[in-house]
């Protein structure tokens, strides 16, 4: 039996403000079991909500989720609608929790390919949940890094165009004013679940002095004690931003 989380006896010192994670192996998890990757995604879903819980316990602000990338289109039918259906689930059960808790919901990609039903819902809990906050999950939906910069790149020349903006002034921040959501902060760690090496084209940009935490758990087993792994791993690494370490 997994043992209980005691957040006291080993307290994280420093804790990112900004999370973000890719959640992978859901469907190596149900292959191993013999089961449809489906089944995967559905514990998938269940330890977005325990992960969701640990992060709100260590004090986490902000939690960015890769849900579904703009390369997941390209998978079976089946499993897309599977998915969309398990993500409107999981609003309509957790709607309450969220809100009591005070965590907002926010989109990042294109809302706009997404069925109308989880457009609509995505919608409502978003502005319902806008409301009274204190922490911010994010969910990358139909999200890629590089159509994120050519579109923050499309809007910056579209504004240069129209004599809004001097093309000589743009530099980082004009970018990072341009992504998706520009008022949150970079995520300090991310996780990558299920042991591959790569970024799978997630938030490029925003990654760049991002600590990177990869174990070889598969999604659905990833919960609260190995969520609080990955932090204390955080903490045993010295960030120095090109610098020297000085902690
Ligand atoms: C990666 O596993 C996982 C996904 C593409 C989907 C993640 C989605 C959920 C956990 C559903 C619920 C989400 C929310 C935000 C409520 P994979 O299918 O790529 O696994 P594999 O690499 O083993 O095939």
């Amino acid at each position: 039996m997994a043992a209980p989380i005691d957040n006291q006896k080993s307290p994280i010192a420093n804790v990112p403000r900004h999370v973000a994670i890719i959640m992978d192996g859901n469907g190596r998890w149900a292959q191993q079991r013999g089961l449809p990757r489906i089944k995967g995604h559905e514990q998938g879903a269940e330890s977005v909500r325990a992960v969701l819980r640990a992060a709100r316990q260590a004090g986490v602000k902000y939690l960015t989720l890769y849900a579904f990338s703009t390369e997941n289109w390209i998978r079976p039918k089946d499993e897309v609608e599977g998915l969309m259906n398990l993500l409107a689930g999981f609003m309509d059960h957790y709607e309450g929790d969220l809100l009591k808790n005070k965590i907002r919901l926010r989109v990042m990609g294109q809302i706009e390919r997404l069925p109308q039903k989880v457009q609509k819902k995505l919608t409502k809990l978003m502005e319902k949940s806008a409301k009274d906050y204190e922490y911010t999950l994010i969910v990358a939906l139909s999200y890629g890094s590089r159509l994120e910069i050519a579109d923050a790149a499309r809007a910056i020349a579209r504004k240069a165009a129209k004599g809004e903006l001097d093309p000589e002034t743009v530099n980082e921040e004009t970018v990072a004013q341009h992504l998706y959501l520009p008022d949150v902060p970079d995520p300090e760690l991310m996780i990558r679940t299920s042991g591959e090496l790569r970024l799978s084209n997630f938030m490029l940009w925003q990654l760049s002095y991002a600590e990177l935490y990869v174990t070889d758990v598969f999604w659905p087993d990833f919960r609260e004690r190995e969520f609080f792994q990955a932090l204390e791993a955080f903490n045993r690494r010295g960030r120095r931003y090109g610098g020297i370490v000085t902690q």
